[in-house]
């Protein structure tokens, strides 16, 4: 299969493009690494890619240039955007705008433009920020939108660009990712703040008192389901959530973590950040029904690799 990956140079898109070259398709690697939050990070994880066999590299601005031939593909899997609650206020909100609003109709737009019958299959990523928090029970799809930031804005926007292009008979899936975590996480994200913090020595820079609560859900479960929706025929404009079962706080998430790091957690609160969600929880019967997807990494289980590629990439090589 010729897969379009966008936002390769990104977190959860390098892992899956790299996943998606593993399992033998041919690979479109799209990304404009200036518009990274993270531009060090996403161009280790583009040489990264360049070294790999299947794998081919392109540099193209979603928002601006032409992506004609980006469409020309049997699956195109869109990871490129801008993400992050709390920088998404104040000018961040123009930014949010162009990298998810913008390039996410231009990139539809240009597969609408194919022939029918030879149109791709367009995965999206969207975010549990759409749903605001939850109270008694985990978000199901269905749950109405309740975006509390400008960043979850663009999100329930995206989704419904799709759920439009859907309705013209584009295989549009959503995916709503739930706090992603694992190696190569982006800078600006709890565990990678933390896990910095704690090697330097300094206290762990936290949002509110650590009382909220995340579906923290490892970068290999978040792979498989996204390779599952690229591949399965799904009724237009399905919707997922795709985040691991539990909801765990983020305090009891530092004690984890300072175990395995085997340091005291010290900890310097922040004000909580406008537009953060109390708890996140997912409910995945969906994507086990539709997909067979289930997330299986805890995070004790999955913690360790994060730290892992943590400490591979600071220590001096001998
Ligand atoms: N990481 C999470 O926990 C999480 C949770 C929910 C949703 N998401 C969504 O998943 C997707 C990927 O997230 P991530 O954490 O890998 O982010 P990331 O910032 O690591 O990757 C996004 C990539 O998109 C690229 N990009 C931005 N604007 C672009 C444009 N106009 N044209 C081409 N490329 C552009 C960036 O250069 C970057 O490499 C985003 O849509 C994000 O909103 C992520």
């Amino acid at each position: 299969m010729r897969v379009v990956v966008t936002g390769a140079a990104g977190f959860i898109g390098g892992h899956v493009a790299e996943a998606m070259a593993d399992a033998g398709h041919e690979v479109l690697a799209v990304d404009a690494l200036h518009r990274s939050a993270a531009p060090d990070v996403a161009r280790d994880t583009w040489a990264h890619l360049a070294d790999r066999a299947g794998v081919a590299l392109v540099e193209t601005d979603l928002a601006t240039d032409d992506l004609t031939k980006l469409a020309e593909a049997d699956a195109v899997v869109h990871l490129a955007g801008r993400p992050g609650v709390r920088t998404s206020w104040g000018a961040g909100a123009a930014v949010a705008e162009r990298d998810n609003v913008t390039a996410t109709r231009r990139l539809l737009d240009a597969c609408r433009a194919v022939a029918p019958g030879r149109r791709p299959r367009v995965v999206i990523a969207s975010s549990s920020s759409v749903y605001g928090s939850a109270d008694a029970r985990p978000h199901r799809e269905d749950d109405p939108p309740r975006p509390a930031s400008p960043y979850a804005t663009t999100k329930v926007a995206v989704e419904r660009l799709a759920a439009r292009a859907a309705e013209e008979g584009l295989r549009t899936v959503i995916l709503r990712y739930f706090s992603v975590y694992g190696p190569r996480q982006r800078p600006d994200m709890a565990f990678h703040r933390f896990i910095e913090a704690a090697r330097d020595g300094r206290p762990l820079p936290v949002f509110g008192d650590g009382g909220q609560s995340r579906a923290f859900t490892h970068v290999a479960d978040v792979t498989t389901a996204t390779l599952a929706a690229a591949t399965t025929d799904l009724p237009p404009g399905t919707v997922f959530n795709v985040g691991h079962p539990e909801s765990v706080t983020v305090r009891d998430a530092i004690a984890l973590l300072a175990g395995l790091l085997d340091v005291r957690p010290l900890v310097h609160e922040h004000a909580p950040a406008a537009g953060d969600a109390a708890r996140t929880w997912a409910d995945t019967t969906k994507a086990g029904r539709l997909l067979g997807w289930s997330a299986r990494i805890g995070l004790a289980e999955g913690l360790p690799d994060q730290v892992r590629w943590h400490r591979d990439r600071t220590e001096p090589v001998a």
